[in-house]
């Protein structure tokens, strides 16, 4: 499948710590990792992993980060031809504690670098792609953008990513045939069971054919147009690293979603990678271990 993913690139500076500290103690990290992440291309590797062909958009500054981004691309064979350069700006960063404990990751996020717009977007060749996931971020660009692809390849899938709150979601996810959603996005609305908010959501804003929320190693919850809700549960794993476990999960159903998988089964596929993702750290060789274990 050909697969164009839209959002940001960060570096992650992750420490790793035996326990979360109290705030304003001074502790000693005991491994320090810097990788590549994001939540469209921390999807992108995965996909990759299983062969498909995949393409990044967003934006890149110029700085050493941006370099180390661009080289991790290159080592994946992800394409960015679309990437748009701000010459003199800073790479965005995320400061993440996991905590070796339980695999929590606790992200802060830095971020001045201006997002993708929808005039950069037409340089995008639409058609030279299958399925095009958003990352769900600056709703009124984003609009913009699903209406050129879906007026130029009117059959190609369009995934959206509904992470956080943001001014203007809906009008996006209006426009989206497969939603993911996150539990705190859940929860936020104002919904404690997953199975009502997607009924809700489906009802409100149109044409997507799955509505997907995740419910972190419980499982998952779809919502698929004349069939319901369908609950699929997670396995119980030893949890090390947490860190774009959702990103995985998304990568795992796109992956299902190319080959003869009904939805359930997709689910099933998305939340095994995704647990599988749970007992590593990173996300090399997931595609491997999924083929193994
Ligand atoms: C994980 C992740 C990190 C990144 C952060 C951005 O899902 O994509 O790689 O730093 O979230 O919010």
């Amino acid at each position: 499948m050909r697969v164009l993913a839209v959002g940001v690139a960060v570096l992650d500076v992750i420490n790793e710590v035996d326990g979360y500290p109290q705030e304003d103690a001074e502790i000693r990290a005991l491994a320090q990792d810097r990788r590549t992440g994001g939540n469209a291309l921390n999807m992108l590797s995965v996909l990759r992993q299983f062969g498909h062909e995949c393409h990044w958009a967003g934006t890149l500054a110029t700085d050493d980060a941006a370099q180390f981004i661009e080289r991790f691309m290159i080592g994946q064979g992800i394409e960015f031809q679309y990437a748009r350069r701000l010459q003199g700006k800073v790479t965005p960063v995320s400061y993440i504690t996991l905590n070796r404990r339980n695999g929590s990751r606790t992200i802060i996020h830095y971020r001045d670098l201006p997002e993708l717009m929808a005039t950069d977007f037409n340089a995008v060749e639409t058609q030279n792609f299958d399925w095009v996931h958003f990352e769900g971020r600056n709703p009124d660009e984003l609009v913009c953008m699903m209406d050129r692809v879906r007026q130029a390849v009117p059959h190609i899938k369009i995934s959206l990513e509904v992470e956080k709150v943001r001014p203007g979601i809906e009008a996006a996810m209006a426009q989206a045939d497969v939603i993911f959603f996150s539990r705190p996005y859940c929860l936020k609305a104002g919904y404690e069971q997953a199975g009502e908010f997607l009924e809700d959501q489906a009802r409100l804003y149109g044409i997507a054919q799955e509505l997907i929320c995740t419910w972190g190693g419980q499982g998952a919850y779809v919502y698929q147009k004349g069939v319901g809700v369908t609950f699929v549960s997670g396995e119980t794993i030893e949890v090390v690293d947490t860190l774009a476990a959702g990103d995985t999960f998304i990568a795992g159903y796109l992956h299902a979603a190319s080959l003869p998988m009904a939805v359930p089964a997709r689910l099933n596929f998305a939340n095994r990678l995704a647990g599988l993702k749970c007992t590593q750290r990173g996300l090399a060789g997931l595609a491997q271990r999924m083929v193994l274990e």
